[in-house]
This record gives structure tokens, sequence and C-alpha cells, in this order.
């Protein structure tokens, strides 16, 4: 009888930071570290485990540099903080999949957890702090545009101002 596949970390809108972009590629990263547990438990080889594995440690160097970027562009002011946490992953999931490539280590449940924990609390913690500053700029910046381009209504009513201060 097959085994029901056990999801490691499934995407929710409960992990949504409300930046498209960032939202799609949470998503995307999700789906790879279950491919890796699922790949796992069945006990795949190690030939498609290390193909999984520098999946994740290509996807992973690929989202935090667009995330990097979007901080940069945002001037985030907690951008250190965040960039030392992606720094710190980055690191353990090269190293594993070195160590993993040169047959010193074999992938455990303990890995799978930290993984799936880390991006869980990054997620909700950090990168929703990064999506509600992101946020607020933006629509900070439409209320300037709009402020920039008057509508009709508010051209009509500094027409009517203009011509009072004219005494017209
Ligand atoms: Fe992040």
């Amino acid at each position: 009888m097959p085994t029901a596949a056990v999801t490691m970390l499934e995407w929710t809108p409960e992990f949504a930071v409300h930046v498209p972009e960032i939202d799609r590629e949470h998503q995307f990263l999700f789906g790879i570290v279950n491919h890796l547990h699922e790949a796992m438990l069945a006990g795949q080889g190690a030939e498609t485990l290390g193909t999984f594995l520098a999946e994740l440690a290509k996807y992973t160097i690929y989202h935090f540099a667009n995330e990097e970027k979007t901080m940069v562009a945002a001037h985030y002011p907690e951008m250190l903080a965040h960039v030392e946490q992606h720094e710190g992953l980055r690191r353990r999931v090269s190293e594993v999949k070195v160590r993993f490539e040169r047959g010193e280590i074999a992938l455990t449940i303990e890995l799978m957890l930290f993984l799936s924990d880390w991006l869980r609390n990054h997620v909700t913690v950090t990168d929703r702090r990064l999506g509600n500053y992101i946020q607020v700029e933006q629509s900070f910046t439409a209320y300037l545009d709009k402020a920039r381009s008057p509508g009709p209504a508010h051209r009509k009513h500094i027409r009517a101002y203009g011509a009072t201060v004219r005494g017209g």
C-alpha cells in the first residue's frame, strides 16, 4: 500500500507577505523543500537527492538575491539584519550540498526539519516585516503621484482658489 506523501512545508495564505514576486518565489522554494523531503522519504538514490539539493541551493541564492535587490531599491532600514539571516542559510545550504556531494553526510530528517523551521520563521517574521514596509512605501508613492497629478475635481478647486487669491 503506498504511503501518503507527507508535506513538509506547505505554502498557505498565512505565509503571504503581500509582495506578489516574493510570494511566488516562496511558493516555489517551499515546493523544492517538499520535493527533497519526499525524495528522501522514498529512499531515492544519492544522484536524485543531489539534484534536488543543488536546485535548492541555486534557488535559495536566486531568491535571496531578488529580495536583497528589492531592499536596496526601497532603502529598507532593516536590510543588514535581514541579509545576515540570508547569509546564514546560504552558507549552511551550500555547506550541506558540498558535503553531500563528497559523500561525507547523508540527508536526514533533522536537516529537513531545520530547513522548514528556518523558512517558516524567516517568512512569517523577517520577510513579513519587509513586505509591510514595501506595501507602505508603495501606497505612499501612489499617494505622492496622485498629489502631483490632481484629478479634474482637484484642478477645479485649485482654479477656484487661485481666483479667490487673485480677487477675481
Ligand atoms: Fe528574506
